[in-house]
């Protein structure tokens, strides 16, 4: 038997650690208070991005996919915004990501206000945050405090392919500290914005090789894609929308519905409805639009937390294109 001095201390440590857990290591909320005088730096971002919405809603969608290409290779350390000829931009997965110059406005609109003082990294999160809440998602606090890495390497980018299993796709989430419900939520993500016919093509016309389309994609979906969007022997690399054509632009739950009836574009959007692990999690997430706003926003926080730089590692970059 434990002895009862023993077992208070073991429950100290216990709460200790998912102390320092739910406060994300250093990470703070309104870690800029008082940083920057008077000034609130996270309402400057804010403005920056309610600016750049007005005259582009497609921002979302750039800024959701930004934090995830960020926060997946190296952490959430701006490594994403570095420039140079091998930089993590240059791998193709990130050769369609944009809304580089939003953050770069963003930037010196902070630096205008205070040099020095707010990194890369928290600018990108906090961006994301206010776009989701701009298109149609909950606004939500997210704790601050990251620091900006200073290494890039379009090698060391190695984010899953749309064609992952459903296994392999929840081994990586893990290997970042994201459960499985989590990565169903973040796959949410993609309730906003486009992939391309490139991407698609085989599950439209050759499917695993067979000359016929992937029978998980809902027929009506398919002759719509491939005499409308997608022609088989066309040269245009149209864009496809990732979540229905009407609601492509807002962030609520209609992705979700959208796996139901068969019509995930991505084949990894799609298998969701197909494992058992993550089949009920569409179907609960589907169902409850308020449960899928505030449950995003929570893996979105949880994102934000991926392996960051904190205290004085790394540092604050004067211009998130260059290390100092
Ligand atoms: C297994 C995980 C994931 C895979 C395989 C994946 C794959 C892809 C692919 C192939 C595209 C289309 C790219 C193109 O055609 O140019 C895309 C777009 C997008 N992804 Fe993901 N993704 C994943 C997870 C996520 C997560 C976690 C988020 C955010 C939380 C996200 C947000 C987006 C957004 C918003 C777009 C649209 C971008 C735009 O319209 O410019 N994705 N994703």
């Amino acid at each position: 038997m434990k002895s009862p001095m023993l077992l208070n201390a073991t429950v100290f440590l216990l709460q200790l650690i998912s102390f320092g857990t739910s406060c994300n290591g250093a990470l703070q909320y309104g870690f800029y208070r008082g940083k920057c005088g008077t000034k609130d730096v996270e309402a400057i971002i804010a403005g920056v991005v309610r600016q750049r919405f007005f005259a582009d809603s497609k921002i979302v969608a750039a800024l959701l996919r930004m934090q995830f290409h960020d926060c997946f290779v190296n952490g959430c350390d701006a490594s994403i915004l570095l420039d140079g000829p091998f930089s993590e931009k240059t791998a193709p997965p990130n050769l369609s990501v944009f809304g580089y110059d939003l953050i770069d406005r963003a930037k010196a609109a902070v630096e205008a206000a205070c040099p020095g003082v707010v990194s890369c990294a928290d600018i990108i999160i906090a961006a994301t945050r206010d776009a989701i809440a701009l298109a149609g998602g909950l606004s939500y606090q997210v704790p601050m405090g990251r620091r900006d890495g200073t290494i890039s390497l379009a090698s060391r980018v190695n984010l899953p392919s749309p064609s992952i299993t459903v296994r392999q796709s929840i081994q990586v989430f893990q290997s970042k500290g994201l459960n499985t419900y989590d990565m169903v939520l973040l796959l949410g993500g993609h309730t906003v914005g486009v992939t391309h016919c490139s991407i698609i093509r085989d599950r439209l016309y050759n499917f695993r090789g067979t000359g016929k389309p992937d029978p998980s994609l809902n027929p009506i979906y398919v002759q719509i894609l491939s005499n409308m969007v997608c022609p088989r022997f066309s040269n245009f690399n149209n864009f496809v929308f990732l979540d229905d054509p009407s609601s492509a632009l807002k962030v609520d739950n209609s992705f979700y519905k959208q796996l139901l009836q068969n019509k995930g574009i991505l084949p990894i959007d799609q298998a969701l409805t197909s494992d058992w692990s993550t089949r009920w999690i569409v179907h609960q997430l589907a169902g409850n639009s308020n449960l899928f706003l505030t449950r995003f926003n929570q893996a979105m926080v949880k994102l934000a937390s991926v392996q960051v730089l904190t205290g004085t590692q790394g540092q604050i970059r004067r211009n998130c294109r260059r290390i100092n």
